[in-house]
């Protein structure tokens, strides 16, 4: 197991009605006048975004808004709520909604008390060290961002989809989670989150560390519960409880537990940023799509944890490694399509790609070689993208 050091300083107020706290929580946060930023027309249709207002405003906090955030979310957006939180005099920023409308209010509190251009953090000139507090209203359990210090953002020049990681500045002080919210979502939103929150947890469970079997051990309890509650929420979509669970694992997945001491890989989200960049396509869909694949090509020269994965989270009883890891490929396929996942780029509406322009396009983001479990050079890049087909 390799050292580490592990902050999760968000406080989460989980259940019914949660979304009633918001404004004592962010008075507690010290705030006076906070930017609000929603997305396209969920939360507001709910009556969500109205409840949230009405309690902030109870708590005595003034508020401005930024709203239809949209799914992959961009710079420009960005810009523009640090010119208002820098004009309105804000002092705290509250995302209500997923990953994308939590990404960018991350974004924005980083910016404002930053001289120079908000992208130096994400281009890796500059590091964050202050962001005003943020607050989120958690309305899909996917991206995980209400519990990480992670943010990405699209700069539309050059279409480059980067996750800046930070350990603490962007952590969400508070993030209220009420499963209730999350039953409206549409079928193919639940299950894009589920592969998305799955895949949090393979990227740091894929790793070359050894003796990391605690930390194994969460991310295969983890995982094991996803594939249990995921299909009642998908044939149930009002199951209290099928979404609460769902819920917290979407934290868990990616607040950090399941990565503590361990190298993590994060060679498939790499892959599809520049999926979700260049076509558009929903996040967690697109991992559908790539985790399977570079599983295949990192099970090719490392079965190994492949295999273990198969048999303690899908019971494969398969002793050959090789063959065992190939049998957990193919459940975790399986898996995928019992929800309707997509599981080629056909399927995910992306025809005819052409591989060396995306290949070169993950080098430039992510630096070449890249990855842990496996080293990428853009030959396997290349190949990793074929087998998508
Ligand atoms: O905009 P509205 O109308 O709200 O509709 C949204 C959106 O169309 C809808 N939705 C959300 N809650 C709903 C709902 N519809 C009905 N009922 C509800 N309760 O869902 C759609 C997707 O929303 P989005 O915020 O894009 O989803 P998600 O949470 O999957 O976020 C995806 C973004 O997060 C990034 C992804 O790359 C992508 O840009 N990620 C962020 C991470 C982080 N910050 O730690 C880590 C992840 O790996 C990921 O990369
Ligand atoms: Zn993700």
């Amino acid at each position: 197991m390799e050292n580490f050091s592990y902050i999760t300083p968000t406080r989460y107020v989980f259940g019914r009605g949660a979304e009633a706290q918001t404004g004592a929580l962010a008075a507690a946060m010290g705030c006076r006048k906070v930017l609000v930023v929603s997305g396209g027309s969920s939360a507001r249709r709910s009556g969500l975004l109205g409840r949230v207002l009405d309690s902030l405003r109870e708590a005595g906090i003034a508020t401005a808004e930024l709203t239809g955030i949209r799914p992959n979310p961009t710079d420009d957006r960005v810009y523009e709520g640090i010119d208002l939180c820098r004009k309105e005099g804000i002092d705290g920023v509250i995302a209500v909604g997923g990953g994308s409308v939590i990404d960018t209010a991350k974004a924005i509190a980083g910016g404002v008390p930053y001289d120079g251009d908000f992208w130096d953090f994400w281009a890796g000139k500059a590091v964050m060290e202050k962001a005003l507090p943020v607050g989120v209203v958690l309305t899909i359990p996917a991206a995980g961002s209400e519990g990480s210090g992670n943010s990405v953002i699209t700069k539309l020049d050059g279409m480059r989809k980067i996750s800046l990681r930070t350990d603490s500045a962007l952590r969400p002080r508070f993030a209220v989670m009420n499963p209730e919210l999350t039953f409206t979502l549409p079928p193919e939103q639940t299950a894009a989150g589920v592969a998305d929150m799955m895949a949090h947890i393979m990227e740091r469970y894929f790793t070359p560390t050894e003796g990391v079997e605690v930390t194994d051990r969460v991310a295969e309890g983890v995982l094991q519960a996803i594939i249990t509650e995921a299909p009642k929420v998908m044939t149930r979509p009002d199951d209290y409880d099928a979404r609460a669970n769902i819920m917290w694992c979407g934290t868990l997945a990616h607040n950090g537990i399941c990565g503590c001491g361990r190298r993590e890989d994060w060679a498939s989200h790499g892959l599809e940023h520049v999926l979700s960049a260049l076509y558009g396509v929903t996040h967690g869909a697109g991992l559908a799509v790539v985790f399977p694949a570079w599983l295949t090509y990192a099970s090719r020269t490392k079965p190994g944890k492949v295999a273990q994965f198969g048999r303690r989270v899908f019971g494969i009883t398969e002793p050959d490694d090789s063959k065992a890891a190939e049998a957990a490929i193919a459940a975790l396929r399986s898996f995928y399509g019992s929800l309707g996942l997509p599981l080629t780029l056909g399927e995910l509406g992306i025809e005819n790609p052409d591989f060396e322009a995306i290949t070169a396009m993950f080098h430039r983001d992510k630096g070449t070689p890249f990855g842990a479990y496996i080293s990428l050079a853009p030959e396997d890049t290349e190949a990793v993208y074929r087998l998508m087909v």
